[in-house]
């Protein structure tokens, strides 16, 4: 099968579209046909081996263990593995491969409780962009952020893979959202729900003296006493990685995180740093917002398998607009 594969760390020149063993699906696996794939600043911070101290977490110390980029895919059931109960050859899914890697190809084998059932009102490309991102906007505010309806939610972010689930799913849960991104993304940002738009080339949300129940930054671009002079009392931070991209650095955006982990209990603000781990309860549950027309996914570009590196060039740059879909 054709897949990107990648030798070595570096930049998105290390991708080679080429040919590669197709997987075979045994127990509880399904093997997908891949229709699309999308990509997530996981993808290019593994690509890079960027920070060095992620390489300990298993992706690798010296060159990346997985060959073949990316998490997220939806396609179709091609066969499965003799345990498998839920799903058969023909069947239409989505899923997120975790650390697993591999999407980035035209077939990934999966295990069965990592797949679910493609939403039924969703294409494969808009499909492929909810998995990682849509995880990310669900666990920070309704699981780590607790957000009630009524309450007042900041997304700093809200123009990216995760922002843009992020503030719509924020909607659906009641919440007053005040999106933060640039000139150009406010308008999206607004025709996704929020009520408020600040538009950070103008304002800094920090320094305006408007306070948020919830901020769930998906930056890293503000200190932490910034972003508590914003906090409402009693209010949460959440943080979600970020730090704009440095280049080859120990910690790189994991520093105001680690910061935070120091900080958070001698505060009495409530500040948590957010972590992912593919999760078939939240897969599902991502199915039946989608399905509720609580959130739909925005798809800003696609690339054909070939253009890869291309796609995630454009993701590195860290400004790219809503999701970038692979298509296979
Ligand atoms: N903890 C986890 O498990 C987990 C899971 C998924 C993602 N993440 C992390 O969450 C972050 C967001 O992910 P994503 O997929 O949404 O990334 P993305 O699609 O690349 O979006 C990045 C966002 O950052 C904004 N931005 C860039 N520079 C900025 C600046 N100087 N000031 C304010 N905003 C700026 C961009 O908005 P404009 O273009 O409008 O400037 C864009 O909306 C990434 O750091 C990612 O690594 C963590």
């Amino acid at each position: 099968m054709k897949a990107v594969v990648q030798d070595r760390y570096g930049s998105p020149d290390a991708l080679e579209f080429r040919d590669v063993e197709p997987p075979a699906a045994s127990g509880n696996e399904v093997l997908v046909r891949v229709h699309a794939a999308s990509v997530n600043a996981y993808d290019w911070h593994v690509m890079r081996g960027d920070p060095y101290l992620a390489r300990l977490t298993g992706v690798g110390f010296t060159g990346p263990g997985r060959k073949i980029r990316g998490r997220d895919f939806a396609g179709r059931v091609e066969a499965v593995g003799r345990d498998v109960r839920r799903f058969r050859p023909g069947d239409e899914v989505f899923g997120d491969l975790g650390t697993a890697d591999g999407a980035f190809a035209e077939y990934v084998c999966v295990p069965e409780d990592l797949v679910e059932t493609k939403p039924a009102n969703l294409t494969f490309d808009q499909a492929a962009a909810v998995p990682l991102a849509g995880h990310t906007a669900l666990k920070g505010l309704r699981d780590i952020g607790k957000l009630q309806a009524g309450q007042h939610v900041l997304v700093n972010g809200a123009s990216g893979g995760v922002g843009t689930f992020a503030v719509q799913i924020a909607k659906s849960m009641g919440a007053t959202v005040t999106g933060v991104c640039r000139t150009r993304n406010v308008e999206l940002v607004a025709s996704l729900g929020a009520d408020h738009v600040v538009d950070y080339t103008e304002d800094d949300f920090t320094r305006n003296g408007t306070h948020y129940d919830l901020i769930f930054d998906l930056v890293g671009n503000h200190s932490l006493t910034g972003l508590r002079r914003a906090l409402a009392p009693g209010g949460t931070i959440v943080l979600s990685g970020g730090g704009v991209f440095s280049g080859g650095s120990l910690v790189g955006p994991m520093w105001l995180m680690i910061r935070a982990k120091l900080q958070a209990p001698f505060v009495r603000d409530r500040i948590h740093v957010l972590t992912t781990t593919p999760d078939g309860e939240i897969l599902a549950a991502l199915r039946r917002l989608a399905e509720s027309g609580a959130f739909t996914p925005v798809v800003d570009r696609t690339y054909s398998l070939a253009e890869a590196s291309d796609a995630v060039r454009y993701v590195e740059t860290e400004h790219a607009r809503a999701k970038v879909v692979i298509t296979a």
